[in-house]
This record gives C-alpha cells, structure tokens and sequence, in this order.
C-alpha cells in the first residue's frame, strides 16, 4: 500500500498544489507555536529539538517559495531587520513601578497590618479576617513590558526610569517563550509585564561558550540576561537562552471580569504567556511566612536565581482601595532573603583614594563566589571600623554581598586567625601623590591633601566631570582618562578641550572613527546648563539638585564668581556646610583659573538654568482627549493634565505623547493607533497623573 504524499514545501505533488501547501503552512505555525506553549508555559514538551527543528525547517521552505504568504506572527519570523546603532525610546502607557522591601518578618507583620487596618477600616474586610494574598518568586532578572495588539506582540520595552524605557522589540521577538500572538484573541491593547531571565543551567553553558571562543564571560545570569536583552543586534540575542514570566499587566483595553490577581495570571497563562510558576495563595501573616519559608528551602533547587518573594493583596477592588505611595504600590511588599555570605581570606588592605581626596581602605581577597559574582575586593569603610571589626591581615573574614551592593567585610573568624596576622595601619602620606594626610577633628575620613596635584583625584574629578550627569561626555570614561592623566596630558578640566583627535587616535582602544566621536562629544559638551557645569565642577557637597538650586540663583557663572560668600547662604536648601565648600572652592586661586580658561579659552558656554515648574509631572508631554470618559468630564481631565504640567491638543500627530481614549472614540484613536502613539484610558491617565 501506498501512503499519500505528504504535501511538500512546492506543494506540487498535489493536485492544486497551493491550496495543500498554503494549509500545510498553517498547520506548521500552529504546530509549532503550540510546541513553544508547551514546552515554555506548560512545562510538558512533547517533541525533541531535532523534531521541532524538521518542522521549522518545512515551515521555513513553503515560506521561500511564497514569500507573500510570510506574516510577522509566524514562528519562523523571529529574527527580522538589522542592527541597530542605538534603542529607540518608548513611553510606558501606564508606569512601571517599583516594590517596597521588607527584610524581615516584623516588616511583613507591619505590612500585613496596615494592609487589614486599611482593609478593616473601609468594610472591605470582616473584623475578624484575614487578608489573601498572591505570592510569588522575586525573579532576578530584567523587568520588561510586552505590548500586544488585536492578539500580535507589536512592543517591548524595558523598564527605563518606569516612565520610560528602552525598544526591545526586535529582540525580544527572538524569545521563543514570549508568544507572538496571543492563543486568544483579545481585542485592543493587552499588556503583560514580567520578568526576562537566564536559567542558571543555560548561563553556564552559554559561558562555557562564550569562554571557548575567547569571547566575553558574564558575571551572572541575571547581567547575561540584561547584556543579551539590551543587544543592538537581534541576532545576538536569538543566540541567547533568554526566558520569560509573566507577573503583572499594564493597559487593557479589555480586561477580563477577574477580580483577583491570582485570575489574572491565569488568564495571561491562558493566552499563551508563561505566569510566575512558583505562586500560591495564601491567608494572612501566617501564610506569608510559611510561603517565604517554603521557597526559601526550595531556593537552590530552582533552576533560576531569585532574591526574595513577592506578595499581592489578592482582590484587585481592595488593591485599588490601598493606592500608591510614591513609586510603590501599598497593596504588595517584596520580602527579600538575607544577603549571602562566605568565608575568604583578607591578603591585603589597601588604600584607594577618592575624587575628594577620601582614603577609603579596601580588602584584597583571595577571589570567591557570593551572590552571584567572584569577589576580590571589598570595602572596609575607614580606619575605625577596622578598628572595632579588630580585622587584620591574614585573617579568614567573612564577606557579605547583597543584591548591586558593593561588596563588605562583615567580621573576621578569630579562631582561624593566623600567629602572623598584622594589623592595619593608615600611612602618614598619600600612596599615589605623597602628599600629607589629614584627618579632621570629629571626622571619620582621613583624605589626601594633595588636591588635583594628586593623579588618582585628579581621575576622578575629571571622569566625574565628564559623567553622564556632568557634561555628558560620551566616550571619556574611566580607561581613557587614566592614560590620558598617565601621560601628563590631562591636567585639570580645561586640557580636555584641548584634545585633538590625532592624538586621539593613537591610545589604546581607540581608532580614528571613535576618536572623531569623542571630540564631537567634547564640542557638545561646551553647551552645559549651569547647574551642569556647576555639577561637573566636582565641588564637595554639591550635588545635582544644588547646583542646579545654585545655578537657579545667580543665573550666570559670573554672577556667582562675583558673589560675595554670605550670599551662597540666600540660596534655597543651601546651609553653611554647603556655602562655606562653595565659597572655599571658589576661593582657590587655581580652580579659579580653570574656571575662567574653560569659559574664555575655550569656548565653555554654560547655559542658564532651566525654570522648574512645580509638579510638572507630564512637562513636555502632549495629551489628546477622544471618547466619552466616565468619572471626570474631559475639561476636568485636561485641567488636571495642565496642572500636572502637560499640554492638552486637538489633533493626533507624532509628537502626541498620549491619546486618552473614552467611550465611543472615533477616528482620533484610529489615528493614534495608524501612528503608534500610546493610547491611554481612563484608568491609565489617573495613575499616570498620580505617579
Ligand atoms: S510586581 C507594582 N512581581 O521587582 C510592582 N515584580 O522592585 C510591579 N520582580 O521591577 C512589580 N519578580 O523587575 C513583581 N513576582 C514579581 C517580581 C517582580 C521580580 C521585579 C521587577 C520589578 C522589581 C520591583
């Protein structure tokens, strides 16, 4: 007996070829995106690589021969476009916010308390009940927003500031446990935030990898995950075992009846996204810990990092009852595990000098793995806390690291100290310039009096200056400056605009097109705000928000050049601690001078002070009100857009920042869907204006 021929990719075996393939066709993207649900939302996958790879392949055949059949939802279309040479910015519609951190369980009581309190109070929970709560796994991964519309994954962003962040959506298309397309059709808008992450078992064979082709290690899982999702070239990214878990929402356009956080992650699973696989319900403090508990003995088990649990009042009405503080939702609390630590051995303490002269001793350890990173440096603080640690040189110590936070020297182990442990004693002069050390009365910092004639302030000072917030010079990073300092070329602010990109050229790491790029980067920076140029300046106490305070008061660098001191004290939030460092600074003779020949030499041009509106929450964004609205009329809601500092516009074009869509919206919404402008409801734009 003969079997039919299974249509092939030509589909012309068949009699009408085109139909049989086109079918053929469907049926492979439908195979082949239920074996991704399966496989990542289910967890039950029911076909090997390779038999997944054939129908791949098959799909990927008919599609060549009928490229006008290809569409951008098909599995095979994941990778798609180019490099690029930057990511693109994209306005989150509602905001990505953050959690509040308890990290122990008097912190979770409190919170469950004013959690039922609050409850109690409005009704909504009997006098003797207990709160339900969603809890779930704190993922240590990288935050991520996936806009879907009509059913087809048409964004991605990263988290940003919450207000704004990165376009990921060439790379995140590449993720085979993101859909994309929804298993079920959802009109409008639907949202998903969550969670990409590296497994640990595919970071280390991605290192083993990267190692073997003498191309760069990660540190960790959850920095792979952020380096591979921040790529410029997708394809990169699809070469990366990335994943994903879905544990929020944002704008929905039309949400399901739910009423609950827990029926929410459902339903997202139930469209095909992988939801927190770890979440639970629970009743009251009791279920709370006993969850921490239980996740925390199944920590190491899971085959990804976490570094807490996250819980969720589990009613969405009394979710929106308990509101927003600040950045954070009152209605849930990250409980965090306590950081890691180990035992090393402390080879040596020594002293790095800071960009105000600070000595700061540091712990040379012999390496070891904590927290997901190798360690071989620590912080010690200061001498006193060297003192009272009483930690010496050739001691066993135990190291604490916790999260991004730098890691320290908890205490040493007295009992493995060694009979020729030293102690540690500060030197009497800089070890980089020579110069004296002081230390002032009542002051725990001891610091280089060198002042700029010291190199390692001088490098400091001129890569802060040169930092992102400073005058923002793109490419005069730390590597650079050293060599640059090294040289003797680079003694104070000033020399930097004298830099030519000849000489560029010939340092390490540099080549004529990126030596071009930096002296435009130079050229811009000559066009500073003044609290910009203050900032960079360096002076002690003088942060960002001063010098812009400062920048706001005298108006031009000249104005406060010829200020007399008692004046600084006039300007709002400046005390005397921060006038007598301004006037002092000022004062020097030679910063003096690097002051005037950046602005008469060259060409230094600092411009005045932005004003700052109050509460200019929505200051330069455009908002365009459609439809009918429900709780406000829309003059109400553009008199609160206004005073939050926004602008309010009749039409939609591609410098609306918003479009508030009501009831009934008609042909602006459709416009600001052609341009792919963020449509907001009602629900979108109050949280927008009460963040
Ligand atoms: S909920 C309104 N749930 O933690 C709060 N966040 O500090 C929205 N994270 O940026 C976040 N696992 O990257 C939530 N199960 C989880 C989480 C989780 C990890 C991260 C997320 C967020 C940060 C908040």
């Amino acid at each position: 007996m003969t079997l039919p021929a299974r249509p092939s990719a030509e589909g012309k075996q068949t009699a009408g070829g085109q139909p049989a393939a086109r079918s053929r066709l469907e049926q492979l993207r439908a195979e082949l995106a239920d074996h991704d649900y399966r496989y990542y939302v289910l967890d039950e996958p029911v076909i090997a690589d390779v038999q997944y790879d054939a129908l791949m392949r098959e799909l990927q055949a008919i599609e060549a021969e009928h490229p006008e059949w290809i569409r951008s939802d098909s599995p095979s279309q994941r990778v798609g476009g180019k490099a690029r040479s930057e990511l693109g910015e994209i306005s989150h519609a509602v905001p990505m916010l953050s959690l509040a951190n308890a990290f122990d369980a008097e912190e979770v009581a409190a919170f469950d308390r004013r959690v039922s309190d609050a409850l109690r109070a409005s009704g909504t929970l009997a006098a003797d009940g207990e709160v339900e709560y969603a809890c779930e796994v704190k993922l240590d991964g990288l935050a991520i927003s996936l806009r879907y519309h009509d059913g087809l994954l048409v964004q991605a962003a990263t988290r940003g500031d919450g207000q704004t962040g990165e376009d990921v959506t060439a790379n995140v298309r590449t993720i085979r446990a993101i859909p994309l397309r929804l298993r079920e059709p959802v009109a409008g808008v639907v949202e998903v935030r969550g969670e990409v992450l590296m497994f640990r078992g595919d970071f280390d064979a991605l290192n083993q990898a990267q190692g073997e082709r003498g191309q760069k290690v990660f540190i960790n899982p959850r920095n792979a995950a952020a380096g591979s999702l921040r790529q410029l070239d997708p394809q990169i990214t699809r070469q990366r075992p990335l994943r994903f878990f879905a544990y929020g929402w944002g704008q929905l356009d039309h949400p399901p009846s739910a009423t609950r956080h827990s029926a929410m992650l459902d339903w997202l699973a139930g469209l095909g996204l992988p939801a927190e696989p770890m979440r639970q319900v629970v009743r009251g403090l009791d279920g709370l810990l006993g969850f921490y508990r239980r996740i925390g003995d199944a920590r190491r088990a899971l085959p990804y990092d976490i570094d807490g649990v996250v819980y969720k009042v589990d009613s969405l009405p009394a979710q929106q009852q308990l509101g927003f503080v600040s950045r954070a939702p009152r209605f849930a609390l990250a409980h965090k595990f306590p950081a890691e630590e180990v035992n090393t051995e402390l080879l040596d303490i020594e002293i790095q000098v800071g960009r105000t002269g600070a000595l700061t001793p540091v712990a040379r350890l012999k390496p070891v793995f904590v927290g997901g990173v190798t360690v071989t440096n620590a912080t010690l603080h200061n001498e006193d806390e060297i003192r009272r640690k009483d930690v010496r040189i050739g001691d066993t110590v135990v190291v604490r690291r916790a999260g991004d936070v730098i890691p320290e020297v908890v205490a040493p182990v007295p009992a493995l100290r060694p009979a020729d442990a030293r102690e540690f004693v500060m030197p009497s002069h800089c070890p980089v310039c020579g110069s004296g050390i002081e230390r002032l009365e009542g002051e725990i910092i001891a610091r280089c009096t060198g002042g700029l004639f010291c190199a390692a302030q001088r490098k400091q000072a001129l890569t802060h200056a040169a930092g992102r917030r400073a005058l923002d010079i793109e490419g005069l990073g730390e590597k650079l400056v050293d060599q640059l300092v090294e040289r003797g070329r680079l003694q104070t602010l000033a020399d930097v605009f004298t830099l030519t990109a000849e000489e560029l050229a010939g340092l390490d790491r540099m080549g004529p097109k990126s030596a071009q790029n930096l002296i435009e980067a130079i050229d811009r920076a000559r066009q500073p705000t003044l609290g910009r140029f203050l900032f960079a300046l360096g002076i002690r106490h003088v942060g960002e928000a001063t010098a812009r305070d400062l920048a706001r008061h005298f108006g031009s660098m000249e104005a406060l050049l010829g200020a007399p001191a008692d004046d600084l004290l006039q300007v709002p939030d400046v005390g005397p601690v921060v006038a007598a460092s301004v006037a002092h600074f000022l004062g020097e003779p030679h910063n003096r001078e690097v002051i005037h020949a950046l602005l008469s030499q060259h060409g230094v041009a600092p411009r005045p002070e932005p004003l700052q509106v109050r509460g200019a929450a929505l200051a330069g964004k455009t908002f365009v009100l459609t439809g009918t609205l429900h709780d406000w009329t829309r003059d109400e809601a553009a008199q609160k857009i206004v005073a939050a500092g926004g602008k309010v516009t009749g039409s939609v074009s591609r410098k609306t920042s918003y479009v508030v869509a009501g009831d009934d919206a008609g042909s602006k919404l459709v416009k600001a869907r052609e341009l792919g402008v963020v449509v907001l409801d009602e629900a979108g734009l109050r949280q927008l204006l009460e963040s």
